[in-house]
């Protein structure tokens, strides 16, 4: 249950607040003016606070002054109306996280409350990492006895008393963000503010103005000013996901702060200077990155003070149990049952395979043989295809993507084709491959396996895929496959 406190003179406004959050998961509270909010917040401990900034009485900005002495890192959204944005860009260098232009749009005030408390979560979640699993008192945890992952808690362990750049490197799903929360969390800055921002997610252009900001007139767009994240969270903890898709001048401005914690923001030329430690993550080889000169090697050197590696789970299969246990229990806690067991078999089955998407595909197969499995034990044939279908032997590993036409289809025993584990395969070796796009690929080779078994009869081809002709011979053209099947 989330706790949204609203700080609204205006009834009109609390009223459709009550309306617009009348869900079972949100608790809302009203309060009519700074000085009732600022009473209630010790008490109510709300996980997000939306405030007005013009209001009778206290003003919204010196309500957030008094706040922040009380709580530096209280989740605020303020709301202003047109023509008092000023305001509210005062109120993000207060560390506010957001702010909502009035009359709002209800999807995007919704949109912008989940990703506040999403934040909230973030920072308010201790992740613990000793001890392991025997305690039950932790709200998320890191599992793990696997020597590779010792040294990850060592680590963690030896930055608590330090403010170092820590760069977190591993395969995708391998538990970065875990690690990178429980650094923070166990950071002299804990009382302050933790911020996420994912690199890859933000198209190029806006990256840079969403970490420092922009002046109005910065460029095509920017009407007003607006604070970044490194002003935002002044004294605070930036953790920047996936840092290795970054153009050449945000690299540049990342390293100048990272120097001497001074930025201007976009368009501007005032230097800003901010006190704020960085905590990075990639799943990408930046020493590859940097050798191809697509990253900064200055600034590789400058993120690279402490490295956390955290290896893949096939090279740490002794964690494998204990993560299923873990995943196991968190699954029935969330459904409220007791946790499900698992035959020897079927945790055999678990323990062999090779995880490309590591600790998260894990997670996605135990939860869904939760679901699967039609009593209380989970069966081999409750997993994955991928994973059911294991032939007996050692350890498995890694396969290299099949050349056309050598795989044969994941059936799962015999059974019903699984679609859901075919996709999540050529999904991971996909991403193996990096650059390929998987769409397009995969299409190719099913356009070119039909022809073959047609014996390049199109109108029987096109029948075989599901598609018209006509669409197949438009893709046939695109994908230059006539050659391709001359040669064949
Ligand atoms: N050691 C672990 N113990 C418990 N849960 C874990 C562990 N490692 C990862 N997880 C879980 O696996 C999922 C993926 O973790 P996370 O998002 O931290 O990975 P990531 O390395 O950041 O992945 P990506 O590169 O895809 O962003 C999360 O749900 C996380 O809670
Ligand atoms: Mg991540």
């Amino acid at each position: 249950m989330d706790k949204l406190l609203l700080i609204d003179d205006e009834a009109d406004v609390r009223y459709s607040f009550r309306r617009i959050f009348d869900q079972p998961d949100i608790e809302l509270t009203t309060a009519d003016s700074g000085e009732e909010g600022l009473k209630l917040i010790p008490r109510l401990k709300p996980d997000l606070v939306i405030m007005d900034v013009r209001m009778g009485g206290m003003s919204g900005l010196e309500t957030l002054r008094r706040l922040r002495q009380l709580d530096a890192k209280q989740m605020v959204i303020m709301m202003t109306a047109y023509g008092t944005t000023q305001t509210a860009i005062e109120a993000m260098k207060l560390g506010a996280y957001d702010y909502l232009l009035k009359p709002f749009d209800v999807p995007r005030l919704k949109q912008i409350v989940l990703n506040a408390l999403k934040a909230a979560r973030d920072m308010r979640q201790v992740v613990s990492y000793q001890p392991l699993l025997e305690s039950e008192d932790y709200d998320l945890g890191i599992i793990g006895r696997s020597e590779g992952m010792q040294s990850v808690f060592k680590i963690i362990g030896q930055l608590a008393g330090s403010d170092a750049t820590a760069l977190i490197t591993g395969e995708s799903g391998t538990g970065k963000e875990l690690v990178a929360r429980a650094i923070y969390h166990h950071s002299q800055r804990n009382a302050r503010t933790f911020l996420a921002i994912n690199c890859a997610a933000i198209p190029e252009n806006l990256l840079e103005s969403e970490l420092f900001g922009h002046e109005k007139g910065a460029f095509t767009g920017a009407t007003a000013q607006r604070i970044g994240k490194f002003e935002q969270c002044n004294h605070g903890t930036v953790f920047l996901d996936e840092i290795g898709d970054m153009t050449p001048s945000t690299q540049a401005k990342i390293l100048r702060v990272l120097q001497s914690g001074e930025f201007e923001r976009v368009g501007g030329n005032q230097s800003i200077k901010v006190d704020v430690r960085v905590i990075a993550a990639t799943h990408k080889p930046l020493e590859q990155a940097v050798a191809a000169r697509e990253f900064r090697e200055d600034l590789f050197y400058r993120l690279n003070v402490v490295r956390v590696h955290i290896p893949p789970l096939r090279e740490r299969r002794g964690d494998i149990p204990l993560l299923v246990n873990y995943f196991l229990k968190k699954f029935a806690q969330a459904r409220g049952g007791a946790p499900k067991s698992i035959l020897p078999a079927a945790a055999e089955l678990l323990e062999r395979f090779h995880w490309p998407g590591n600790v998260r595909e894990l997670e996605n197969a135990v939860e869904r043989a939760t679901v699967m499995a039609k009593g209380d034990v989970i069966l081999p044939g409750d997993l994955p295809a991928e994973i059911s279908s294991l032939p007996a032997g050692g350890p498995d590993q890694p396969v290299p993507a099949p050349a056309a036409g050598a795989a044969a289809p994941a059936g799962g025993g015999g059974g019903r084709m699984d679609w859901a584990s075919v996709g999540r395969t050529l999904f991971q070796w996909a991403r193996q491959e990096g650059e390929v796009k998987v769409l397009p690929a995969v299409e190719r080779e099913l356009i070119i396996q039909a022809l073959l078994e047609a014996k390049g009869n199109q109108v029987q081809a096109a029948k075989l895929l599901g598609i018209t002709r006509a669409t197949l011979r438009k893709r046939v053209v695109k994908y230059k496959i006539t050659q391709e099947l001359a040669i064949q």
